[in-house]
């Protein structure tokens, strides 16, 4: 199974849902059967490290982070099982490259899968550490939840 996990500029929030999945996949001995990568809906930072800050959120969260920003594009609607957005904003900017109820059905807002309540994961990157942090929490109990729905 393929999970793509999508944000806007991919420093941020996706490349640290990816690492928290991929982290937590590996620990659950199911690191050969769930494949996940990100992206962002933006081309601000192709090619680029995730931003510091997320780095040394993942490091202090024991989290390791490997991954190269790069643009969503139309063939990750056909190449991925699920695509994850963070917020409503780059959900629609997903839903408006979609050409079909399946590849519509494969798209969904990461945080319908939070335990504690709905709607965006907050952009941290004009933010605080702590906003960092709020992120992190957010995403390590989400994705407990959404592993638990992608392994039924
Ligand atoms: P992300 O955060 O979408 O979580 O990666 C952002 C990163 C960069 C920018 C905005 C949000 N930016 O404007 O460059």
């Amino acid at each position: 199974m393929k999970v793509l996990f999508v944000c806007l500029g991919n420093i941020c929030r996706s490349p640290l849902a990816e690492a928290i999945f991929k982290a937590k996949a590996q620990k659950m001995g199911l690191s050969n059967t769930l494949f996940a990568d990100s992206c962002g809906t933006a081309n601000y930072h192709i090619g680029d490290s995730p931003d510091p800050r997320t780095f040394k959120n993942a490091q202090s969260n024991g989290v390791e982070i490997v991954h190269r920003g790069r643009q969503f594009s139309k063939r990750d609607l056909t190449d991925f099982d699920w695509i994850f957005a963070m917020d409503k904003g780059n959900l629609e900017i997903i839903l408006s490259y979609t050409q079909s109820e399946a590849e519509r059905s494969k798209v969904k807002l990461i945080r319908d899968f939070d335990p504690v309540k709905r709607g965006n994961v907050p952009d941290p990157y004009y933010g605080t550490e702590d906003d960092f942090q709020e992120v992190f929490q957010i995403l390590d109990r989400t994705i407990d939840n959404l592993l638990v729905s992608l392994t039924k």
